[in-house]
């Protein structure tokens, strides 16, 4: 082979072997075969040579230029093996560290009963609605059918607030969560599927009361929705919640000045040896109060009462909790003891859902 062929040859075999990157092949591949590389130079150089000269030295260049070609390509491969290889110690999972310890945090037993509930009313198609805790006494009481100087409201004694400049509707921290039901109502056009979970307060204070608490509305406002739906669905509702399918209920005529028929739900338990156990025996726990929607209110939020009816729900949030998780203490609810929270509280993972593993 010609001398110039045998050094460009070495000189480009060279470059190669010493590429230490993709990127430095490139650079040879340009130099050597590129349109303007030594190969393609000498290319250039064949039609000034005899037809023999021509044929032996275009096959000599030929051949060079295939042998460079296979050498990057070899090079190429090796250097990228090298390249993965490196990222794969760089971004390499140690799998054999330790367990890191357990997350130190738990969910509060309300924030959790709260999140099984609406899990089970969402499935059935509510959404979470929500209002403020500072009402307007209109819509935690005027418009639910309770005037002022009516005896329900005492009932609700609660904490009454200043009313700026003589305001005509005076604020109050709202005693449930029925308020929520109006705002709704004033401001959607039905159907309305909506659940309410949220702080509540009422000047009380024992092991079953606190002046915080909270509750969980529901409301179903539509054209046909009737007691038997009602009934349905609230049973549903307990069934799912407490995790016992054939857990018996019933429906105690009661009075809400909001509702008409108004029912009182209880849920079959026996209280044998003085244990509380849900759905066994022939004893009755009340649970929530419930109701058709009161056409005054219906009326009271700018809908017709002959068009549209519905019915209501209301359930406090700690009691559900108590019973389904045996806390005895409303008020340890609000201790804000670690050692309490360790042993009621939830894991992150204990995710309820309405298909069982709602307990534990
Ligand atoms: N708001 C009632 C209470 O706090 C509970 C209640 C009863 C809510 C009947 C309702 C209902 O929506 O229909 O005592």
């Amino acid at each position: 082979m010609d001398q110039d062929l045998n050094r460009l040859r070495d000189d480009a075999l060279g470059a190669i072997a010493r590429a230490a990157a993709v990127a430095d092949l490139n650079t040879v591949r340009v130099d050597v075969l590129g349109r303007k590389g030594r190969v393609t130079d000498l290319m250039k150089t064949l039609g000034a040579l005899t037809p023999d000269e021509r044929k032996a030295r275009g096959a000599a260049l030929n051949a060079l230029k295939d042998e460079i070609t296979a050498a990057i390509d070899a090079r190429a491969a090796a250097l990228e093996a090298v390249e993965l290889d490196h990222r794969l110690q760089a971004e390499r999972i140690d799998v054999t560290l330790p367990v890191r310890p357990q997350a130190e945090g738990r969910i509060h037993p309300i924030s959790q009963t709260i999140d099984e509930m609406v899990a089970i009313f969402g499935e059935m198609g509510f959404v979470v609605a929500e209002g403020p805790d500072v009402e307007d006494d209109f819509y935690n009481f005027t418009a639910l059918n309770i005037p002022p100087e009516h005896p329900a409201r005492q009932s609700h004694d609660t904490f009454y607030m200043q009313t700026p400049n003589g305001g005509a509707s005076p604020k109050v921290l709202r005693t449930h969560t029925s308020p929520v039901q109006i705002r709704t109502m004033m401001k959607e056009k039905p159907p309305i599927r909506i659940i309410v979970p949220g702080r509540t307060y009422r000047c009380d204070y024992d092991a079953t009361h606190s002046p915080n608490f909270h509750q969980i509305e529901g409301l179903v406002i539509d054209k046909t929705s009737h007691m038997g739906h009602l009934k349905g669905c609230l049973s549903e509702f307990v069934r799912a919640f407490f995790d016992v399918p054939d857990l018996p209920v019933r429906f105690r005529p009661s009075y809400f000045p909001f509702t008409e028929p108004s029912a009182e739900m209880d849920i079959g338990c026996s209280r044998a040896g003085g244990e509380l156990k849900l759905g066994a025996g022939g004893d009755w726990l009340e649970i929530l109060g419930s109701g058709m929607v009161h056409p005054k209110v219906i009326a009271n939020c700018g809908l017709d009462p002959a068009e549209y009816q519905g019915f209501a729900f209301g359930m406090g949030i700690e009691r559900a909790a108590m019973l389904k998780y045996g806390i005895p203490d409303l008020r340890t609810f609000y201790e804000a003891d670690l050692r309490w929270l360790r042993h009621y509280g939830f894991l992150g993972i204990d995710v309820p859902s309405m298909t069982g593993g709602l307990g534990r």
